[in-house]
């Protein structure tokens, strides 16, 4: 017997049991079998011979077998941890029953574009922007602009007061209110600036008015005014039209309707081809075929005068339109409210490229 003790078969055995730290999950329990096995385990095989050894070397090859089960032990101990936390690891890493998060590209509300849109083409046309204060006087929301008080016109400007002191004497200064429309910025700009004055004035109005498919409390409104020497009224029809056709395409007809308002004389509607028939007569013109879109005139000379400015020097012309009313429009909006609400299924069919464009098709954000 060239080795009776089996020392190789131990060195062997122990590089077996070096490489356990490396074992995969099912390598590692055909391994604890294959060298602990109570019945078969190589490590086992070679405990059960000890008895057979002479006493001398079975104290030390014994001691030896010994350290190297307890050194497997360990090592298997240890790796099954590992290999348990690794699992665990990855399972709480990557979860594949949870929904992708849906990744949101912001967008411009409809009425916001609408509101860009038609200051772009007053700039082109040479308008300034100009604005006031939400907050207004009697005096510069009515007084001024030539309302008189009691006066009929006033009916459909109900409006909330301020529980504040009036600002200076009547008829000046006044009640403190939410201004009704946009043209008491008429007066501001007047006053604190000289022809030839070209402005558009975008902002918030406030009315008494029921929250319906046509009517909001809080609205949009875009005024515009021009004075300078020599304005006449066909300055007035010529750049409206001319907005129009920018706004609503080049071949857009558009025509003047005799009105009042008690701010301009003479005054006038202007309406543009209904833009769902082109014409023909449909429900939303109430077959008429046109759509009103503003109200204009040349400014009175009572409010030039108002404004600080010499009447016989100048004239002007005004307009006032409803960036909400023109997006419902421009959209085929059936009603207003749609643009408060702030309902996402809504307003994504505004996002530019179009609904399925607008967000990245349910993919989780990278
Ligand atoms: N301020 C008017 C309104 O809110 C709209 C308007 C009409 C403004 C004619 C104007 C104008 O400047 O000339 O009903």
């Amino acid at each position: 017997m060239a080795e009776p003790t089996g020392y190789s078969e131990l060195e062997a055995l122990t590089a077996r049991v070096a490489r356990i730290p490396t074992l995969d999950a099912a390598a590692l329990e055909a391994e604890h079998i294959a060298l602990l096995g109570r019945k078969q385990g190589a490590i086992t095989e070679l405990l059960k011979r000890l008895p057979q050894l002479p006493l001398e070397q079975r104290k030390d090859f014994g001691a030896k077998v010994n350290q190297l089960k307890l050194l497997a032990e360990t090592l298997i101990a240890e790796r099954r941890a590992d290999l348990e936390a690794d699992r665990k690891r990855q399972s709480e890493a990557v979860d594949l029953t949870m929904p992708p998060r849906r990744r949101w590209i912001g967008a411009e509300h409809p009425v916001a574009r609408v509101i860009d849109d038609l200051l772009g083409i007053f700039r082109e046309l040479g308008f300034a922007i100009a604005v006031g204060p939400e907050v207004e006087t009697e005096w510069l929301n009515f007084g001024a602009l030539n309302f008189p008080p009691d006066h009929p016109a006033l009916d459909l400007h109900d409006t909330v007061y301020l529980d504040a002191p009036p600002i200076d004497e009547p008829p000046r200064g006044g009640r403190l209110l939410l201004r009704t429309h946009t043209s008491p910025v008429q007066i501001r700009v007047m006053l604190t600036s000289a022809p030839p004055i070209r402005v558009v004035i975008p902002g918030m109005c406030y009315r008494n008015d029921p929250f319906d498919p046509s009517h909001a409390p809080a609205f949009s409104q875009i005024e515009g005014l021009a004075v300078d020497e020599g304005i006449s009224f066909v300055d007035l029809k010529a750049t409206l039209t001319q907005f129009a056709r920018r706004f609503f395409g080049p071949g857009t007809k558009v025509r003047f309707r005799p009105s009042f308002f008690p701010f301009t004389e003479p005054s006038a509607e202007m309406d543009v081809e209904c833009q769902l028939c082109h014409g023909s007569g449909c429900p939303a013109c109430k077959g008429t075929g046109w759509m009103e879109i503003l109200g204009s005139g040349m400014v009175h000379p009572t409010v030039i005068a108002n404004g600080g400015l010499d009447p016989e020097r100048y004239t002007g012309f005004a307009w006032g339109m409803g960036p909400h009313r023109i997006a419902l429009l421009r959209y085929g909006v059936p009603d207003i409210r749609l643009f408060y609400e702030g309902d996402m299924r809504f307003l994504e069919q505004f996002v530019p490229g179009g609904q399925a464009g607008g967000r990245a098709g349910g993919q989780a954000s990278a």
